[in-house]
């Protein structure tokens, strides 16, 4: 199990879920290869479902999701109001995955405004929606440490908050690599 699609068609299988929603879709390479009864993907560049951005699909869907996939726009503002929408159309026990949760050099984690291509794939700053996420939800919370951090929020079961973050803002790349415990780095999905 080594790709964000492996992990997404881990709990599709273990939960037997029977729903999922992928917001940022691209090519649809993981969608086409995402095994699940009802799928449904949200891209305003790509095709998709819904053409158009998560925040209007939210605004008008009133459906239910046992699996969200969040791998839209890759800032921290937009993957935090995405998680947030998530939980809202999240059935009882269901789960969020987050992509990009683990940037391995400073310019795949720039934010938008500071990018500047990076040689290898670009995380932006959602690791900081996930590490805010982490220290509030009364969820379990983790990475999965595989193809660039897959964040999982799993509402099947409560946990402690992580505690506070200082001013998430501010905090820069130095800071993610400094503070491991935030993002909850694991190997294996549990
Ligand atoms: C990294 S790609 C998604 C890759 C795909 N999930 C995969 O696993 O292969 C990010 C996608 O998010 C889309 N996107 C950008 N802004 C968005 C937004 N506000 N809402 C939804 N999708 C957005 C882009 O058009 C792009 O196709």
């Amino acid at each position: 199990m080594n790709t964000r699609t492996d992990l997404l068609n881990y709990f599709i299988r273990e939960r037997g879920f029977r729903s999922f929603l992928e917001i940022g879709t691209a090519d649809g390479a993981n969608f086409r290869a995402v095994e699940c009864e009802h799928k449904v993907n949200v891209d305003p560049n790509a095709e998709a479902t819904f053409r158009m951005t998560s925040d209007d699909f939210f605004h008008q869907n009133r459906d239910k999701f046992d699996l969200v996939f969040i791998d839209g726009f890759h800032e921290w503002h937009q993957a935090l109001r995405d998680a947030n929408n998530a939980l809202n159309v999240l059935t009882p026990g269901g789960v969020i995955v987050m992509h990009d949760c683990h940037p391995d050099c400073e310019e795949c984690a720039a934010h938008v405004d500071e990018y500047r291509q990076p040689d290898r794939s670009w995380c932006g700053d959602v690791w900081k929606a996930f590490a805010l996420l982490r220290s509030e939800l009364r969820y379990k919370t983790y990475v999965w440490d595989h193809d660039w951090g897959c964040g999982v929020i799993d509402t099947a079961e409560s946990a402690e908050p992580a505690g506070r973050l200082p001013d998430v803002e501010r905090l820069t790349f130095a800071d993610f690599v400094a503070h491991p415990e935030w993002m909850g780095f694991v190997e294996k999905p549990f």
